[in-house]
């Protein structure tokens, strides 16, 4: 009897104490903008709860399918999504609302009281992202019942653009794993994908008119070991996206409000090409795809009218498969050796009139030539172009949106040139980057050095940059390049955690940033990373690295 009583006692501690820790702590990463409790008791979320939303709209519906699956996976709790019309039904329930006073156009309120749980946005982006907040309150773990204290949340993402960027040339990952990505990101609330899909060591996208550039241009021979050394793996790599998959991952990115922005990069990093189609190339090859790192003195012959009417093809199809309004056309390392030594380039350089301006070379101005042909060609198509920060070198037009990476200060001069800005420096943005300046047992690296803190602590609008092109930098982005990575464990393992300080530098005001409290929340982020066996740095989250 004793024993019972005892046994039942035990039992009770253990509800209780399970009870307290199934609430919801608002304070996530990134961190809202307010968070004001409320007076009244918590809202008890139970699996009688419904997700409601509007009747009638497709994305909400979806947003309610999302919250749905996003609870189960968290707490084990299903939760029926409802269409309703009337506002009685928002009783004891969640409810997605569109709302026009929601200040920002991905902008989230939340409101819960003990009646229920309303997450609000001007457009179904910002309810959805309000979504991944509510989320990522919740505690992960089995529960009958979790508490939500009372209160109103509200945030409004400080960029518009807050990206990551995959190489899938340097290692192609499968569509399973650019999904995943995709889901990662949705997590931290950002909204672009700078999806590199074309290099000197793979051509990754199928174009019908050119079917040489995946089934040949798409694999090499075999790969060197390491960084650059004589060693070659002597296995044949490769791979492609075929038309069909890229329309599936481009749809499967705007479920979750993100746009991908794809990278077919020019006049350099183009042996892909070369390799399929000889003669886009200044000597006409023989040519192969890269089994090194770097950059080649082989790039596209622009001298030729082919070669631009290539590109113009190669343009079109991408542009039916991508409708988002920019196309990042690179633009970096591109070598103009070649073009020195090229009749047909030399030649249009004469027919151009194109003379050297001092520090910029005939060459570097053939490149801006280059550049703004395709960038009208885009324009008719009511496209952008974004490139590498390099094009600020060659002249082109202002309404060329600059990716400043050779540091944050070419972007601070191209904002003061009017150019639309997009912030991904080396330092602290390159996630192929170390994580740690102890390296001795980390997955090989490009070198640097980008520890978590570097990450949280950038700020992308330089101080200086006169108030009136501050709205000039449209955002920030993270680069992952994968000479180095070449499976998803470790694509995984380079982003995360360093994608959550991220995260707050693309939300949140500088004045509400702060690196201790970021890295209290940040354990309960990391909770969900393990509930979806993702792989990330866990040193990150304890040490203290002297190399800030
Ligand atoms: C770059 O890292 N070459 C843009
Ligand atoms: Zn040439």
């Amino acid at each position: 009897m004793r024993h019972l009583l005892i046994s039942l006692l035990v039992a009770a501690v253990a509800v209780t104490a399970t009870a307290q820790g199934n609430k919801a702590d608002y304070r996530v990463v990134p961190l809202p903008d307010r968070i004001d409790g409320i007076k009244g008791a918590d809202f008890r979320l139970t699996e009688q709860c419904l997700v409601n939303y509007p009747a009638g709209d497709r994305n909400m519906e979806r947003n309610a399918a999302m919250l749905s699956q996003y609870v189960e996976e968290m707490t084990g709790m299903h939760l029926s999504t409802r269409p309703t019309v009337n506002t009685k039904d928002r009783t004891g329930n969640i409810s997605l609302i569109i709302d026009p006073k929601v200040n920002g156009d991905e902008a989230y309120s939340i409101l819960v009281t003990p009646k229920g749980v309303e997450i609000s946005g001007k457009t179904a982006a910002g309810v959805f992202f309000g979504i991944q907040a509510l989320r990522k309150s919740l505690p992960v773990g089995t529960a009958q019942a979790i508490n939500l204290p009372a209160a109103q949340l509200v945030s409004n993402p400080r960029f518009g653009y807050r990206g990551m960027h995959l190489d899938c040339s340097r290692h192609f990952f499968s569509v399973a794993t650019v999904k995943r990505y995709l889901d990662i990101m949705a997590l931290h609330g950002m909204n672009r994908l700078h999806w590199h899909l074309t290099d000197d060591q793979g051509w990754r996208v199928e174009i019908k008119k050119y079917p040489r550039l995946a089934e040949v241009g798409g694999w090499r021979n075999g790969t060197t070991l390491g960084h650059n050394s004589p060693v070659n793996d002597g296995i044949r790599y490769g791979g492609y996206y075929t038309q069909e998959e890229i329309r599936d991952i481009v749809r499967y990115a705007a479920d979750r409000y993100i746009t991908i922005i794809p990278e077919i990069d020019m006049p350099g990093h183009m042996l892909g090409a070369l390799a399929a189609y000889p003669e886009l190339g200044c000597t006409g090859g023989p040519y192969e795809v890269w089994g090194k790192w770097g950059v080649t003195d082989d790039i596209l012959c622009v001298g030729k009218d082919h070669t631009l009417q290539f590109v113009k093809d190669v343009l079109d199809e991408v542009m039916q498969l991508f409708p988002g309004e920019y196309i990042h056309i690179g633009g970096d390392e591109s070598p103009r050796v070649r073009w020195q030594e090229c009749p047909l380039c030399q030649q249009r350089i004469r027919d151009l009139g194109i003379k050297s301006e001092g520090k910029k070379s005939a060459e570097a101005l053939l490149q801006g030539w280059f550049t703004t042909q395709i960038q009208d060609y885009l324009a008719a198509h009511g496209r952008r172009i974004i490139g590498w920060d390099e094009l600020l070198g060659c002249d082109v037009d202002p309404s060329a949106t600059i990716m400043s990476w050779r540091g944050a200060e070419p972007g601070a001069e191209g904002a003061k040139l009017g150019h639309d800005v997009v912030m991904t420096p080396v330092g602290p943005l390159y996630f192929d980057y170390y994580q740690t300046s102890s390296t001795w047992n980390e997955p090989t690296a490009f070198g640097g050095c980008n520890t978590l803190e570097k990450v949280y602590n950038f700020e992308p609008v330089a101080e200086d940059l006169p108030a009136d092109k501050r709205h000039h930098i449209l955002g920030a982005q993270a680069n992952l390049w994968t000479e180095y990575v070449t499976c998803e464990p470790q694509v995984q393992y380079q982003v995360l955690p360093r994608m959550a300080a991220l995260a707050e530098v693309q939300w949140i005001q500088p004045e509400a940033k702060d690196y201790q409290d970021f890295k209290t929340r940040l354990t309960r982020l990391v909770d969900i990373y393990k509930l979806y066996h993702w792989t990330y740095r866990a040193k990150s989250l304890v040490e203290e690295d002297e190399e800030k």
